[in-house]
């Protein structure tokens, strides 16, 4: 399995004498579908910036598609980010005014492609985000969910080795935003390799492992999609009912085992992506492997690898705290 992502012992001071990330340590593995969740403030945008080599951090290492950032020249940097990563923004960031074929050809504007072939990878990456019948559209003739597809697609375009999402679906309406984590799902089953930032309670569950921020140092790193939290103590044992559904496999057998790809209704079964973990949604509190296990950040495995079986029982014990999912 190779490492996407690398990040040991950063810290980010901004001038003024903000510490926006603290020490933070974080592996991502190829293919993995990393959900960076926290309050506002946390650091997440910033975590993102860093990894996305649109920054560069105060302190500690940064390693990205096995390049050392800090032995990089800006320039090198940029190519390594032209080449390598795909960004996507809550805002969209689309040109005005150039169509939606356009400005998905404009992810590929440093790739030494000629033109014709930019615009035909372009067609070919709106036809996967489902806007093939738009490639014409301005955006402001396009919906916001339509928006944030062409923007995807023009973070795909190049076939990056990792995507980045700050609040995709941040100024969508939940069926806008559901649709864009679906792709971001299809994408990931495909074998991207994602990080995507979230508020949202539901969409933060749904994701195969979670990154918690708090005062910009990782508080939490949990793989397994699990349902929001039934408060009050309820629901102690076994993958809760909404998990068949949020995870595309039924009758217990596990999305995560599943994952490879069953390809269910629920459409991302696959993008736990591998082998293992078999077994991590048994559905009992006593079953091998657990739906969300705790890791060790910066740890060697995958979020879907052999760590999660023979790993504590589900639910992890008092380990999880009740915000956990709130992004709070
Ligand atoms: N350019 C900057 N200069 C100074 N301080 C900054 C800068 N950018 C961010 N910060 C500070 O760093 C901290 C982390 O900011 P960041 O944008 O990473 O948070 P976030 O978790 O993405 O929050 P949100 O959920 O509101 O987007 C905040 O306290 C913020 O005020
Ligand atoms: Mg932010």
């Amino acid at each position: 399995m190779t490492r996407v992502v690398g990040l040991t012992g950063v810290t980010k001071r901004y001038p003024g004498g903000v510490t926006a990330l603290d020490g933070v340590d974080l592996a991502i593995e190829e293919g993995e579908l990393v959900g960076i969740v926290g309050p506002s403030g946390s650091g997440k945008s910033t975590l993102l910036h860093i990894v996305g080599t649109l920054d560069r951090p105060t302190s500690g290492s940064v390693e990205i598609a096995g390049f050392d950032v800090a032995a990089l020249s800006d320039r090198e940097l940029s190519a390594l980010r032209a080449r390598h990563v795909g960004f996507v923004f809550q805002a969209f960031h689309l040109v005005p005014g150039v169509s939606a074929l356009d400005n998905v050809a404009e992810g590929l504007l440093y790739s030494g492609l000629p033109r014709a072939v930019r615009r035909r990878r372009a067609a070919e990456a709106l036809e996967r985000v489902g806007l093939a019948d738009r490639a014409r559209h301005r955006p402001h003739e396009l919906s916001g969910g339509q928006k944030q597809r062409v923007a995807i697609a023009r973070a795909v375009v190049g076939d990056p080795e990792l995507l980045l999402a700050d609040e995709p679906t941040g100024a969508l309406d939940s069926a806008s935003g559901e649709s864009v984590m679906q792709l971001l799902h299809d994408l990931s089953a495909a074998g991207s390799t994602i990080a995507v930032i979230t508020h949202d309670l539901e969409v933060a569950a749904q994701l195969p492992r979670r990154v918690r921020l708090r005062d910009g140092a990782v508080v939490e790193d949990v793989l397994g999609s699990v349902p929001p939290p039934v408060r009050g103590g309820a629901a102690a044992a076994g993958p809760p009912a909404g998990a068949a559904e949020g995870c595309g496999s039924t009758g217990g057998s596990g999305p995560a085992g599943a994952a490879g790809g069953s390809g269910t209704a629920g459409g991302w079964s696959g993008t736990a992506g591998g082998p293992g973990t078999a077994g991590g949604w048994s559905g009992t509190a006593s079953g091998p492997g657990t739906a969300n296990e705790p890791r060790t950040t910066g740890g060697p495995g995958t979020a879907n690898g052999p760590r999660m079986t023979g790993g504590p029982p589900w639910p992890p014990q008092g380990r999880v705290p009740d915000d956990a999912w709130t992004g709070a």
